[in-house]
C-alpha cells in the first residue's frame, strides 16, 4: 500500500503542464466505441486510473486499444458486446456512458450500476427519462440498467436537473437515433462541449453544446477521427489553488483561461494576482494577505464543486469567516473532518461550511476520502507546519496525473512511501 508523505511550507516557484480533462475523456472513450468505420485517434488522454480502468472495459467488450503516451487509437469496427458486468464497470461512476454509446449504435446495452466518489446520492433517473424519451425501453434491475429499443426516434427532452452524465449520455444514444432531438435545460461544462465537438468530427450533426439547449440531428454512421482532449479545468484549478495558498509564482501551462474564469475571480477577490496568457495562466500569492470569500458551487459558469474541496484548504487560512454552499452534491463535506485534524477551525450543517480563517494548519494524520478530498488533503499537507501522511491516496490517482512529481517539480517537498 502508498501513503503520501509531504513536509509542508515550501513556496511553490516554476510551471505545471495539466494533463487532458478526466470528466472529458472518461466520456470520449466510449464515445469512439460508437465507430463502426475506421479508427478514433486521440491525443492527450490523461494518465489516471479511472482511464485504465476505462480501457480495461472497453477491451473487455471487444474495443481495441494502441497507445502510444497520450494519445490512443481505439478501434471499434469490430462487433462489441453490449453486456458491460465486470469488476471495473461497478468501480467507476462514467461506466454509465457505455449505456448512452451502445445504446447509439447496437440499440442494446447492458450495463452493471456504477460506483465513483461517495460525495451524495448519485441517481439516473434524468438519464432514464432521456433514453426512454428516444425510444428504449429501461429497465434497473439486480444492480444493471439495461436499455433497449428496436429503434431510436428523436425527442424533445427537457431535463429536470443540469445533469454531466444525462446531457452527455443522451447525447451520445441521440447521435445515432432517427430525426432531430432537442434536449433542453442541458449542463454546460467544457467536457460536454468537448464531447459534442469529438462525436461532430466524428459525423455527427450536434449544435448547441455549451448552452442550455443542445440540438441533435441523427446520423446513420459515424467514422473515425483525429482529436484532442481539452485541458483538465479541475486539474489546472487545484494547482491554482495550491500556488495561492503556499505563496510563490507559478505558471499553470496548457489550459483555456475562459473556462477558469470563475475559480480565478474567486481568487482575485481573496487577493490573488492571476495574470491570463494565451493558454495559461501565472499565478502570484502572499498567503499572509488572504482574505475571506464566500462560494457557492453551480454548475458552469458557476463555481465548480469538483474544486469546491481544494478551495476550502485555501479558505481555512484566510483572514476572516469565509462560508461555502455547496449546491451539487450534499455530501462533499467528509474532508472537513480530515481538515479540522490539522488544526482548521469548520462548522458544517448541511449543505453549509463556514470557516474561520485560522494563522497556520499543522501536519497530522489524515485520509483522502474521496477524489477532490485527496487534492485537498495535499494542498494542506504543503501549507502545514511540519509532516502530514495522507493515506487511502488511491483516489487522487484516479484523478490526478503524477501529482507528486508535478508539485515535486515546483519546489514541494512530497513523496510516496509504502507501508
Ligand atoms: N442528478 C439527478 N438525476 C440524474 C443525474 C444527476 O438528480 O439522473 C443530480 C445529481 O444528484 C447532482 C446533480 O444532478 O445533484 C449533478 O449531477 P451530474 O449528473 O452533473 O453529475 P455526474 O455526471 O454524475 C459529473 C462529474 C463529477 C462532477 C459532476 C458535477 C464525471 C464522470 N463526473 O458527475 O465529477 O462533480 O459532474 O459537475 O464527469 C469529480 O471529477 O470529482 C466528480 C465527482
Amino acid at each position: 500500500m502508498e501513503k503520501l508523505v509531504i513536509h509542508g511550507g515550501a513556496k511553490l516557484y516554476g510551471e505545471v503542464e495539466i494533463s487532458g480533462a478526466k470528466n472529458a475523456a472518461v466520456a470520449i472513450l466510449p464515445a469512439a466505441l460508437m465507430v463502426s468505420k475506421g479508427k478514433s485517434v486521440i491525443e492527450n488522454i490523461p494518465a489516471i486510473d479511472d482511464v485504465h480502468c476505462l480501457e480495461r472495459i472497453i477491451e473487455s467488450i471487444g474495443g481495441k486499444i494502441e497507445k502510444n503516451g497520450s494519445t490512443y487509437s481505439i478501434d471499434a469496427t469490430d462487433e462489441l458486446k453490449v453486456v458491460a458486468d465486470t469488476e471495473d464497470v461497478r468501480k467507476m461512476r462514467a461506466s454509465y456512458y457505455l449505456v448512452g454509446a451502445l445504446l447509439g449504435r447496437y440499440k442494446s446495452a447492458k450495463v452493471e450500476l456504477p460506483g465513483g466518489c461517495a460525495i451524495g446520492v448519485r441517481p439516473m433517473d434524468q438519464h432514464i427519462k432521456g433514453f426512454e424519451a428516444l425510444g428504449a425501453k429501461v429497465t434497473m434491475e439486480h444492480g444493471s440498467i439495461t436499455a433497449k429499443a428496436d429503434k431510436l426516434i428523436g425527442a424533445n427532452i427537457f431535463f429536470d436537473v443540469v445533469s454531466v452524465g444525462s446531457t452527455i449520455n443522451v447525447m451520445l444514444a441521440a447521435t445515432l437515433a432517427e430525426g432531430q432531438t432537442v434536449l433542453e435545460n442541458v449542463a454546460r461544462e467544457p467536457h460536454v462541449v468537448d464531447v459534442a465537438n469529438f462525436l461532430n468530427t466524428m459525423g455527427a450533426d450536434i449544435k448547441g453544446a455549451g448552452t442550455d439547449v443542445i440540438r441533435i440531428n441523427g446520423v446513420k454512421e459515424l467514422h473515425g477521427c483525429n482529436y484532442s482532449v481539452i485541458p483538465d479545468q479541475i486539474e489546472a484549478g487545484t494547482y491554482m489553488i495550491a500556488t495561492a495558498a503556499c505563496g510563490g509564482r507559478v505558471t499553470i501551462k496548457n489550459i483555456i483561461p475562459k473556462h477558469m474564469e470563475s475559480i480565478s475571480a474567486k481568487l482575485e477577490e481573496m487577493g490573488v494576482q492571476v495574470e491570463e496568457l494565451d493558454d495559461s495562466l501565472i499565478i502570484t500569492s502572499e498567503p499572509s494577505q488572504l482574505k475571506a470569500v464566500n462560494i457557492k458551487t453551480l454548475p458552469y459558469p458557476g463555481f465548480p464543486t469538483d474544486v469546491q474541496q481544494p478551495m476550502s484548504v485555501l479558505m481555512s487560512i484566510a483572514k476572516g469567516r469565509s462560508i461555502i454552499n455547496e449546491s451539487i452534491w450534499e455530501s462533499r463535506f467528509k474532508h472537513m473532518d480530515e481538515l479540522k485534524k490539522m488544526g482548521a477551525s469548520v462548522l458544517v450543517e448541511g449543505r453549509t461550511a463556514i470557516l474561520e480563517g485560522v494563522p497556520k494548519l499543522s501536519g497530522a494524520t489524515v485520509r483522502a476520502t474521496d477524489l477532490r478530498a485527496g487534492a485537498a488533503m495535499v494542498i494542506a499537507g504543503l501549507i502545514a507546519e511540519g509532516k502530514t501522511e495522507i493515506y487511502d491516496i488511491e483516489h487522487i490517482y484516479r484523478g490526478y496525473p503524477d501529482i507528486e512529481d508535478k508539485f515535486k517539480n515546483l519546489g514541494a517537498d512530497i513523496r510516496i512511501e509504502q507501508y
